[in-house]
């Protein structure tokens, strides 16, 4: 079965798409420009010769441990938990025996105590991933880890430890270099958000078992059609991934400010949290933007759907479902009658009938939405998922006159927290700081 994009509840008829129509020569030209510079390794993808290679030569080291212990946030990891919980859901599921993935992306006190007193040290790996090399949350978990790693296993901490980071620079790169650690590089140009086909989301991968050279595959079969000399606007006006772009312009332009990621795979839903991050981070600039909101389906049908349904109406979505996924187990025959329609069916259909309902409810209250089929839920869609949703995520951006690739608006918040933890310099930001802590304050006990 293939993989489609279904346009019929899109609303595309009432979407002024002609402007952008008319920019895909420009665009085409620019993407043509960006990817030959080599600017565009998301799409291009140059270094996955030697990041087999080095994945090939981690495989034996990997199968020494029973737990990796991941420190690493945003585009660091949210990459790396969608594919764990898609292809590895044993780890959620009783019985598990098999290695096990922790995902340290937050500062989270409680969490990183647990991973102290109760990782074995001699069966686990600390991968440490960041692409500056400097991220406080990620670098701080790091010393903890450094030091528990030492107490524990003498000099042979370094051999529990790998980290994914700049390929020159950074803090990280310098402990790399300094102590002689196991070190994969996070190529040029490629930020957090668009890193998960790279070291970043494939370490993880591999250590999980999961076929990385599938989800290559389905990567390439998306990414080469974009990465052709000379793309023409017309080809790529036919590429899913500016038809999606086009159109979430077109909804911007209309007020349609929230773009819904509804994932009808149940185990796909951490998707929808690597989506919001990448639609978020790249496009929500000069007060531009939709905000992405995830959503599981069925789940969410019983929480946020009525705000969907019936709140304002300025949503959009994009709806993920696999016609394929398993059937499970049948409901029994001797149900009550208020259940016979039920009775001896697949547990499984209840979700493409929740779905199909969703999908029309939410049409007929005047949410724009394209159904995103996938054929299979293996790890070769999850590829082709990933490109799809990145490039047009880019190309969104380029048609909204915006960068894509940078996120400034966050580094304010993060040069303010280390001030706060009184770093050196930041002068400005201290005196901000104070100013802010010693206005009048309004506070009322509850
Ligand atoms: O997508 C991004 O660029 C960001 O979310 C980063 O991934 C995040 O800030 C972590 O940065 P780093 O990988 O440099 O530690």
């Amino acid at each position: 079965m293939a993989d489609s994009l279904d346009w019929t509840h899109s609303d595309l008829g009432k979407l002024d798409l002609a402007q952008y129509n008319a920019m895909a020569e420009a665009i085409a030209a620019k993407l043509t420009k960006e990817t030959g510079a080599g600017r565009l390794p998301f799409l291009t993808m140059p270094y996955m010769t030697d990041l087999r290679q080095h994945l090939s030569e981690l495989k034996t080291y990997l199968k020494q441990f029973d737990h990796m212990l991941l420190l690493g946030i945003g585009g660091s990891a949210l990459g790396a938990r969608a594919l764990q919980k898609a292809f590895y859901p044993q780890q959620d599921q009783p019985g598990h025996t098999g290695p096990t993935l922790w995902i340290a992306d937050n500062v989270d006190a409680y969490a990183l105590e647990a991973y102290l007193g109760k990782l074995p040290p001699e069966k686990t790996v600390i991968v440490t991933v960041s692409k500056s090399g400097g991220t406080i949350e990620t670098v701080g978990q790091y010393f903890i880890l450094k030091q528990w790693a030492q107490e524990h296993l003498g000099d042979a901490w370094i051999e529990h430890m790998l980290l994914v980071t700049d390929e020159e620079d950074g803090f990280l790169r310098g402990e790399g270099e300094q102590f002689g650690i196991k070190a994969l590089p996070v190529p040029d140009n490629l930020g957090g958000r668009y890193s998960v086909l790279s070291a970043v989301g494939l370490i993880p991968a591999l250590f999980l078992g999961m076929d990385i050279n599938a989800m290559i595959a389905g990567a390439r079969e998306v990414a080469d059609q974009l990465t052709v000399p000379n793309l023409s606007g017309e080809s790529l006006k036919k590429h899913a991934s500016f038809q999606l772009a086009a159109w979430a312009a077109a909804l911007q332009d209309k007020g349609f400010d929230e773009m819904i990621f509804f994932a009808y795979i149940p185990l796909w839903a951490s998707f929808g949290d690597w989506f919001a991050q990448l639609w978020a981070e790249s496009l929500g600039k000069e007060g531009k933007g939709s905000q992405p909101i995830p959503a599981i389906g069925v789940t969410d049908q019983h929480s946020v759907n009525q705000m969907f349904m019936d709140g304002i109406r300025n949503k959009a979505c994009l709806f993920l479902t696999c016609p394929t996924l398993p059937a499970g187990p049948k409901f029994p025959t001797n149900l009550p009658d208020q259940f016979d329609y039920i009775r001896g069916k697949d547990f499984g259909e209840l979700i493409h009938a929740e779905g199909l309902g969703t999908r029309m409810a939410l049409s007929q209250h005047g949410v724009p939405l394209v159904e995103l089929q996938l054929g299979e839920d293996c790890p070769k869609q999850a590829g082709k998922l990933i490109v799809l949703l990145g490039a047009a995520t880019i190309l969104t951006g380029w048609l909204m006159g915006i960068n894509p690739l940078d996120q400034p608006a966050v580094e304010r918040g993060k040069r303010l927290a280390k001030a706060r933890m009184n770093a050196e310099g930041l002068a400005e930001e201290k005196a901000d700081l104070t100013t802010f802590l010693t206005a009048d304050r309004d506070i009322r006990e509850f």
